[in-house]
């Protein structure tokens, strides 16, 4: 959702997939079929083993599953797992980049 110095060229895939894929769901919505977004949080895969997270922030796989299953029989379009993650990741879009880059999370 946001441009970060430590992973950007990673950034710019997922925001280039993101709107990869809000075109494909616009096309392919009339003929009855569902494109889900998913944006995970931390989650507890090989990704980020040994990094030093702390624990409240990482998801299980299996939670993050449950969401997603969710997010898709209810047709959602875009899921943020856990769900906080909607109301942070706002925040964190409507902040000017001249604070948002000093303030890297
Ligand atoms: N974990 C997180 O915190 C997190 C957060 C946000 C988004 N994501 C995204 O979620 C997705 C899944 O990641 P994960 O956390 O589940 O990571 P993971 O446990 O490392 O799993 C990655 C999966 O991708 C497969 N893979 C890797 N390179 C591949 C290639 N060149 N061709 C085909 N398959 C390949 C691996 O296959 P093998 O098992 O055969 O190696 C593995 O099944 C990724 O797009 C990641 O960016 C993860």
């Amino acid at each position: 959702d946001r441009g970060r110095a430590s992973n950007y060229v990673y950034g710019a895939a997922k925001a280039g997939f993101t709107a990869y894929l809000a075109g494909l769901r616009a096309r392919l919505w009339r003929r009855g079929v569902h494109v889900l977004t998913v944006k995970p949080g931390y989650v507890a895969t090989r990704m980020i083993e040994g990094r030093r997270l702390p624990r409240w922030l990482v998801a299980s796989p299996e939670r993050v599953g449950r969401d997603i299953c969710r997010a898709a029989l209810s047709r959602r379009d875009v899921l943020y797992t856990p769900g906080w993650w909607r109301p942070v990741l706002a925040a964190y879009r409507a902040l000017p980049e001249c604070l948002a880059k000093r303030w890297e999370l």
